[in-house]
C-alpha cells in the first residue's frame, strides 16, 4: 500500500540478474526523519535493493515510489534529481580530480551546491579541498562520499555500508555525522555492523537470501541479537 507521505515505499519487489532471482517480495517504506537500517550477510540482496531504488536496476516486478511519484522506469540521474542519493559501496572516487572536483560532481545535474552543509559535518574536507582524491584515506573517501551526496541537500541518502573496513574510530564519527544527518534527511544505511546501526536505526530490516525476514519498529527490540535472530 502505498502512503503518500512515504519518502520511499517499496512493495512486492523482484529483482533477477539474468536467470538468477536475487530479490523476492521485498517491501519496505521509510518515513520522513527515519533512520532505516537494512542488515544482512554477504550476499543477502543489500546492495541489489538500495541499486533498484536508485534507479541503477530494473526490478522484474513490484513497485517503487517517492510519496506519489512511480520511480520504477526512472533513470539514476532522474531519481538523484529527485533528491534520493545514492552512496556506493564500492567508495570509487576520482582519483585524479580533486576533492573539490568530485564534490562537484554530486550536484552536475541540479546545479545545487551547499557547501556550508559539507564543511560543517566534515570540516577535515575543507583542509584537503585542493587534494587529489587518489591519496585519502578509507576515513577520507567514506566522508567524501557522503560530502558528495549532501552537497545538493537531498532528501534521503541510501548508503551501503559505510563502515566497512574503517579504523574504529572513523566509525564513531560517522555514527555521530548519521545522527546529526537524521536531522535534516531520512536515511538508509545498509550495514553489517549491528551495534552501529542499532544505536541510530528507528526501524531495521533484516534481509536473508533476499528475502526480508524480520522487521524491529520499536527502540527496545532494536538490539544486535534481534537482529541476529532473523540473519
Ligand atoms: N551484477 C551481478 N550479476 C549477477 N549476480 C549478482 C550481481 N550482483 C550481485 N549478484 C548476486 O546477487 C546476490 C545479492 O548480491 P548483493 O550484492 O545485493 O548482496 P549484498 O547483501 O549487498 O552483499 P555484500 O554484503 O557482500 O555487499 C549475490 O548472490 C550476488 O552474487
Ligand atoms: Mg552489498
Amino acid at each position: 500500500m502505498t502512503n503518500n507521505d512515504d519518502i520511499i515505499t517499496v512493495s512486492g519487489l523482484n529483482v533477477s540478474y539474468g536467470e538468477s532471482k536475487v530479490l523476492f517480495d521485498v517491501s519496505m517504506n521509510v518515513r520522513p526523519g527515519q533512520v532505516v537500517a537494512c542488515v544482512g550477510r554477504n550476499g543477502a540482496g543489500k546492495t541489489t535493493l538500495l541499486k533498484s531504488i536508485a534507479g541503477f536496476l530494473k526490478p522484474t516486478s513490484g513497485a517503487i515510489s517517492s510519496g506519489t511519484t512511480n520511480l520504477i522506469g526512472m533513470v539514476a540521474y532522474v531519481i538523484a534529481g529527485l533528491g534520493i542519493k545514492y552512496i556506493p559501496q564500492d567508495k570509487k572516487v576520482f582519483s585524479d580530480l580533486t576533492v573539490r572536483e568530485n564534490l562537484e560532481l554530486g550536484s552536475y545535474a541540479t546545479k545545487d551546491y551547499n557547501w556550508d552543509q559539507v564543511t560543517d559535518y566534515f570540516p577535515k574536507l575543507k583542509q584537503l579541498m585542493d587534494h587529489k582524491a587518489g591519496y585519502l584515506s578509507g576515513g577520507e573517501r567514506q566522508m567524501l562520499m557522503i560530502g558528495r551526496a549532501i552537497l545538493g541537500s537531498p532528501k534521503l541518502l541510501l548508503v551501503d555500508e559505510p563502515t566497512e573496513g574503517l579504523a574504529p574510530s572513523i566509525v564513531m564519527h560517522l555514527k555521530d555525522v548519521f545522527r546529526e544527518l537524521s536531522k535534516k534527511m531520512a536515511l538508509v544505511i545498509v550495514e553489517q555492523n549491528l551495534p552501529l546501526v542499532c544505536a541510530i536505526a528507528n526501524k531495521v530490516y533484516a534481509l536473508k537470501e533476499g528475502r526480508i525476514m524480520g522487521e524491529l519498529t520499536d527502540r527496545e527490540s532494536i538490539r544486535p541479537e534481534m537482529c541476529e535472530k532473523y540473519l
